[in-house]
């Protein structure tokens, strides 16, 4: 890695500041972690820290509170979790209500091997801006700096970049290492054939990725409400299902510069309406009745990508195939997480919602590596550098 690491500092007796992702997803009702994922993953940055006799300070965001202190994204389920991950109790300290000199001292006061979570750092809206004087209240509170939120990586925050620019040296935690290892050997040396199947709601959020893939893969599979753009591009009626007009010429400039690369589902599961109670067939991508619309990919399509996905030397996958959340449109997305489980290829997830479905059917420990990152994953799929990455002490 062309980045220090965790590994190569010296923590012993030293404040680690430490930016982490735990935005997890919380129970709007009862506040409950949901998915603790993005907790788990940091533990071996955050075990080696206190292994090796750090003073570890975590800083977080969750949720968009907009420089707000909203209560509903505390960090208290958070640490109460990391708590029981570590078997050792981690405070949270908070300097929106005690201010940064509280926030400071208790840095200082921290024994060896024990750690402290500072609040939501999105409650200061200098957080978002990039202020420099932010930047500057947090780096008292280290002596170096650990980045391990490679879902953040791609936000240019006074806790993501700013700081690693104050204190130095500024490194890679282990996941962090590991994000960018993987995702960076699925692009630029990967067994082949290489697959790429995109899929996801909005093709909008999807053209770079697109355009990026299109010239490293060797079959670009598109599925999920995406798709129905395309079709669209092809000319054909789509019903009800989802399409951005705005993006139709787009859609058609990928589908020409493609050619035989892409892959488009050949058959669709519409529905009369968005609810698992609807009435739901299945018909060819090209007669999609009026009135209905689509919302999974049908057993035609599986079968073609199965016979794709088992031949294949590498996998990159990011976005849903169908609406995996109801189970009547789940089959698609299930069955093509089953097909890169089952073959031998690397397999590396993109986060967010494929993530998710991966852990909804059972297959994380299947795969080869699920990514933390939503966004920070589709951008660095995209090609761009992440500037929490780029901020980091060169070796
Ligand atoms: C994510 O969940 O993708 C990261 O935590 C970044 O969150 P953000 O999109 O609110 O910046």
């Amino acid at each position: 890695m062309a980045k220090m690491t965790v590994q190569d500092i010296d923590v012993r007796g030293k404040r680690v500041l430490m930016r982490v992702d735990f935005n997890v997803p919380l129970d709007k009702e009862t506040l409950e972690i949901t998915d603790d994922s993005r907790i788990t993953a940091a533990l071996p940055t955050i075990q080696h820290v206190l292994g090796g006799g750090g003073r570890l300070i975590l800083v977080s965001h969750l949720g968009r509170p907009k420089g707000q202190v909203k209560d509903e994204m505390r960090l208290t389920p958070v640490a109460k979790r990391l708590s029981e991950l570590l078997a050792k109790e981690v405070k949270i300290v908070d300097p929106f209500a005690d201010g940064w000199d509280a926030a400071t001292a208790a840095s200082k006061a921290l024994a060896e091997g024990d750690a402290m979570l500072l609040e939501n750092i999105r409650f200061d809206i200098g957080e978002e801006k990039g202020s420099e004087e932010l930047a500057q209240r947090l780096a008292a509170l280290g002596d170096v700096y650990v980045n391990d939120a490679f879902g953040t990586a791609h936000r240019a925050h006074a806790s993501t970049t700013l700081v690693a620019r104050i204190l130095q040296p500024a490194v890679a935690g282990f996941l962090m290492e590991k994000e960018l290892k993987f995702l960076g050997e699925a692009l630029d040396d990967p067994k082949r054939p290489f697959v790429a199947i995109i899929g996801g709601a909005k093709v909008s959020t999807k053209m770079g990725v697109l355009e990026a893939l299109l010239a490293k893969v060797d079959r670009l599979i598109i599925g999920g409400g995406m798709a129905y753009t395309f079709y669209r591009a092809k000319g054909w009626e789509i019903g009800k299902s989802l399409v951005e007009e705005d993006f139709i010429d787009e859609a058609r400039r990928v589908m020409e510069k493609a050619g035989d690369k892409l892959v488009l589902p050949v058959d669709t599961v519409v529905a009369d309406a968005f609810s698992e109670e609807a009435n739901v067939k299945t018909v060819p991508s090209n007669a999609i009745p009026e009135k209905w619309e689509g919302l999974d990919i049908g057993p035609e399509t599986i079968s073609i990508i199965e016979d794709i996905v088992m031949a294949a030397g590498t996998v990159v996958w990011n976005g849903p195939l169908g609406v995996f959340e109801m189970e009547r449109f789940a089959e698609g997305t299930e069955q093509v997480g089953r097909f890169i489980a089952e073959s031998h290829a690397i397999s590396v997830i993109g986060g967010g919602d494929s993530a998710a479905a991966i852990k909804k059917f059972g297959l994380t420990d299947e795969v080869t590596h699920v990514s933390t990152g939503g966004g920070a994953s589709l951008e660095f799929l995209e090609g761009k550098e992440l500037p929490g990455v780029a901020a980091l002490t060169d070796r």
